[in-house]
């Protein structure tokens, strides 16, 4: 899912029924806005966020959201549900029917979950090719030890699905507990990955997407609109 974007004179030529050539004189009249600066090139690309102004009346404006959503547990990534609550009912905004969600969380992890309407940020950070890091807090059944930081730095091999994961960095932060961060993110990975050793895990939270940190200033099932400078840490990567 790219964000579609189209010729400035083309579009204008559509919304105001108009030739092109007639849209070069508007733009040569100085009389159109795009995001705010002047236009002048009709070749200039234009995408559905763009801020259009024609004779200073807004012809185009649809904003962009960005969310950060603290997941409880119980709550499910998904847009409808027939059994569980999901985190789109838990947003409080009158655009959320328009946003999607940026990586999922199984059922029972909670933590940061990201939702957009802007389909170019997410795939900036979906991507496989992107290597976002996912930091989560796992915490186990039974004890862990040494062995298991070389096993997932190496990456395991999943028969079911014929993939070997990328390697992944585990922290042990006490007997039961690690911090573990992934490039990826295969279906209930860090579930078998801990598997693979038959150590459930008892506990997951996802604290940090890339740079991006949940923090601790955010309740669990709280929402808040990501600031501009969040929000670059993933486009001015690309
Ligand atoms: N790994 C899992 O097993 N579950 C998640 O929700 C995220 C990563």
């Amino acid at each position: 899912m790219s964000l579609a974007t189209q010729r400035l004179d083309s579009f204008l030529a559509k919304h105001c029924g108009i030739s092109k050539r007639d849209v070069r004189l508007m733009l040569a009249q100085k009389r159109v806005l795009v995001d705010e600066q002047l236009a002048a090139n009709i070749e200039q690309q234009i995408n559905k966020f763009s801020l259009i102004v024609l004779d200073e009346e807004v012809i185009q404006n649809n904003p962009a959201y960005y969310i950060m959503l603290h997941k409880p547990v119980g709550v499910v990534c998904a847009t409808k549900d027939d059994k569980h609550s999901t985190v789109i009912d838990l947003l409080p905004y009158d655009f959320k029917e328009q946003l999607h969600i940026v990586g999922r969380l199984d059922l029972n992890t909670s933590g940061l979950v990201l939702l957009t309407n802007d389909s170019r940020w997410s795939e900036a950070i979906t991507q496989p090719s992107q290597k976002i890091e996912k930091t989560y807090q796992v915490t186990l059944q039974n004890p862990i030890d040494e062995s298991y930081v070389d096993a997932f730095a190496q990456g395991m091999y999943f028969g079911y699905e014929n993939i070997t994961t990328l390697p992944a960095k585990l922290k042990i932060l006490d007997t039961h507990k690690a911090e573990v961060k992934l490039l990826e993110g295969k279906y209930h990975q860090i579930k078998r990955m801990f598997g693979r050793f038959r150590n459930p895990v008892t506990a997951l939270h996802r604290s940090q997407i890339g740079d991006l940190a949940l923090g601790d200033d955010l309740p669990a099932g709280q929402v808040r609109e990501l600031t501009n400078a969040e929000v670059c840490l993933f486009t001015d990567k690309r």
